[in-house]
């Protein structure tokens, strides 16, 4: 049975008491869930939660990792606004870089992902690295190929950003496109471990998951609904 990752990535929504009516919703999953223990699930809230997230996870024993959506390319000192690599190494096991969001609205480059790699790794957070295609990555590799070249280190995710739900005209990859790309996607980096995103919901999980090539999703829209998002893990 092969490890399965499942993101639930909540990009900009839930107040703390919202979140807290999630984990309530979803806190007996332990029970619901087979083979629980092949499925890493990791929940990457907005830094405002993620202390609370962090007790209730531990008092009620939760089976969920914690992600960070975001990292500062910088280190400690005069950046207002940004929040380090290392504030957030006590509290995540994981951190999203390159997402086409962050690109889009905040004008992020590969330069600037390739500093947040560096940072994450020296803080032994494991990027969550999304690749929206073979050119980006490929520019990744130029420009950090030593980064890039400790894969293992790294979950990669290919999500199309036509796939993305939310704003405008969008599209789910086909599963066997999406296998086929991840497939490219190793052929140029090696064993790594590939993740799809772009409208995974219950209803297409599955079909994912069976390609060979797909080790896991990145699920925004879909994850906000605690029931929907157990039935997702449920399906995988
Ligand atoms: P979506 O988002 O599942 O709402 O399409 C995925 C993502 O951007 O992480």
């Amino acid at each position: 049975m092969k490890k399965l990752f499942i993101i639930a990535n909540w990009k900009s929504n839930k107040t703390i008491n919202e979140a807290e009516e999630w984990l309530e919703e979803i806190s007996n999953i332990k029970y619901q869930i087979s083979h629980i223990e092949y499925k890493e699930i990791i929940l990457c809230p907005s830094f405002t939660l993620l202390p609370n997230l962090k007790s209730y996870i531990v008092n009620h024993k939760l089976p969920f990792k914690l992600g960070a959506q975001n990292v500062s390319k910088f280190r400690e000192g005069a950046y207002t606004g940004e929040v380090t690599a290392q504030m957030i190494s006590g509290l995540v096991k994981y951190c999203i870089v390159g997402h086409s969001e962050r690109r889009k609205y905040f004008n992020e480059n590969d330069d600037d992902v390739i500093e947040k790699i560096k940072l994450l790794l020296e803080y032994k957070i494991m990027p969550i690295l999304c690749i929206s295609d073979l050119s980006q990555l490929d520019s990744y590799v130029n420009r950090g190929r030593q980064i890039i070249g400790r894969s293992e280190e790294i979950l990669f995710v290919y999500e199309p950003p036509d796939a993305i739900s939310g704003g405008g005209e969008y599209k789910p990859d086909s599963p066997e496109d999406s296998n086929l790309y991840a497939g490219k996607i190793k052929e140029r980096i090696g064993e790594i471990k590939i993740l799809y995103g772009g409208s995974v919901n219950s209803d297409n999980v599955a079909s994912f998951f069976s390609q060979p090539n797909i080790e896991g999703a990145l699920v925004g829209q879909a994850s906000l609904d605690p029931r929907e998002f157990v039935e997702i893990i449920k399906n995988a």
